[in-house]
């Protein structure tokens, strides 16, 4: 594989070119999308932007960019059947669905484990099942700041009905690993729902060999506009109850999917995935004859181990800064733990105060709680002010991250 076409990259993200030298590094709050996909969007609102399901062309066509979309997406996770992929609005809405159904069917396996380390869209709202008689078992992370699958263990039993885990950190990046998780899960009986919302967008997915159970993303992360989607097993989505009308199939995936959704954004989900394709045609040497298939992996794999290199930067350049904390893996050397996305607070500088300081001079920067206040307690950070994150993808830059660390010297003085 040749270098990373950063340059053909960023020509795809029109977003990136209007010329304002902003630096965007919130791309855990969502990402920009590619050409491909505005054009997507635009094409399915001139061409059939009506309601599914009709005998005339336009709705047929409808009907068509949806599947074609199912199809996209199931091969982007390596799902067996496009039937196995949902659509909807975002990943906290399917995560309901899925455990209001659950609630019903708790049967003898009462417990559901949740982890402190999750954003609070994969805690909450299985808490919410405490209504219905669930018990929740916490795993939670280490005063290294990670979950550890030795301290899973122990919380499984016969009856554990579900665990609850990001495959990598909104707060901090650190990845987890869910195929232990699901062994550990499967061998006590229990099924496993993986939020991949975070981890989608730097590196590859499939879920028939993390062998997980439920898997929701949302595609606004993933470079297309806002919707989500949700992954089930065939098996566990026909057995999940559902909510939906009488008269409609109670089979996956319609039996998932809550009335109309945006279909423009489908299509631009699709349209995301094929530019993926095209990166994964630019940076292999014979991508002519490679499968959708393995032209998305070739191009998670080369987002994977470009962003590895982002990861040390920013980590080398921010550790030489005095007075940072960095929150997570903060050694150079260990980046495979984790994605880009880089936590930090500066000595006597609230965050809040410094994401605003950042904003005035065009760095695009989060501050809060990235909505995992637990493990923000965890770690002692203050949850009103929380922390501020740089959260970076496949199109930014070294000379971005030389730009963010010039800006946050002159700020903090240094
Ligand atoms: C890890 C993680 N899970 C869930 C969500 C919620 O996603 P959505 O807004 O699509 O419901 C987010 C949003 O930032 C997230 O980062």
């Amino acid at each position: 594989m040749g270098e990373f076409p950063i340059s053909w990259v960023r020509d795809n993200f029109p977003a990136l070119n209007v010329g304002d030298e902003f630096v965007f590094f919130d791309n855990g709050g969502g990402a920009q999308i590619p050409h491909a996909a505005l054009d997507a969007v635009q094409q399915h609102l001139i061409l059939c932007n009506v309601q599914r399901g009709g005998k005339y062309r336009q709705s047929v066509q409808v009907d068509a960019a949806i599947q074609r979309a199912r199809e996209s997406v199931a091969i982007f996770l390596n799902a067996s059947s496009p039937d196995e992929v949902a659509f909807g609005m975002n990943a906290t809405s399917f995560i309901r669905i899925v455990s209001q159904g659950i609630a019903e069917i708790l049967g003898n396996r009462p417990e559901i484990v949740v982890t402190d380390i999750d954003h609070e869209a994969n805690i909450a709202t299985w808490l919410v099942l405490e209504k219905h008689g669930a018990q929740i078992r916490w795993w939670k992370v280490r005063e290294d700041g990670s979950l550890h699958t030795d301290d899973l263990a122990p919380l499984l039993s016969s009856r554990t009905r579900l665990v609850a885990c990001a495959l990598a950190s909104n707060a901090l990046g650190s990845i987890i690993d869910v195929k232990e998780v699901c062994r550990l899960a499967h061998s006590a009986g229990a099924e496993v729902f993986v939020d991949a919302v975070h981890y989608a967008p730097h590196a590859p997915l499939d879920v028939q060999e993390l062998d997980c159970d439920y898997l929701v993303c949302s595609g606004y992360k993933i470079f297309a506009p806002h919707m989500g989607f949700l992954w089930g097993k065939a098996a566990a989505l026909d057995a999940l109850p559902t909510f939906r009308e009488d008269f409609i199939p109670d089979r996956a995936p319609l039996k998932i999917e809550v009335g109309t959704f945006v279909y423009e954004n489908v299509a631009g989900m699709n349209a995301a995935l094929g530019y993926l394709e095209d990166l994964g045609r630019r940076t292999s040497a014979n991508g002519h004859q490679k499968s959708r298939r393995d032209l998305m992996l070739q191009a998670m794999n080369a987002i994977r181990s470009y962003e590895l290199g982002l990861s040390a930067h920013i980590l080398t350049s921010l550790q030489r800064l005095p007075g940072v904390t960095i929150y997570g893996i903060s050694d150079p050397e260990k980046v495979s733990g984790r994605v880009p996305t880089v936590s930090f607070n500066v000595k006597d500088l609230p965050a809040p105060n410094l994401a605003q300081a950042m904003a005035d001079r065009s760095i695009a920067v989060r501050s809060g709680n990235m909505y995992s206040p637990r493990l923000l307690k965890r770690l002692g950070v203050s949850t009103e002010d929380g922390l501020v994150r740089a959260s970076l993808v496949h199109y930014n830059t070294a000379d971005e991250i030389g730009r963010f660390i010039e800006v946050l010297a002159r700020i903090t003085g240094n």
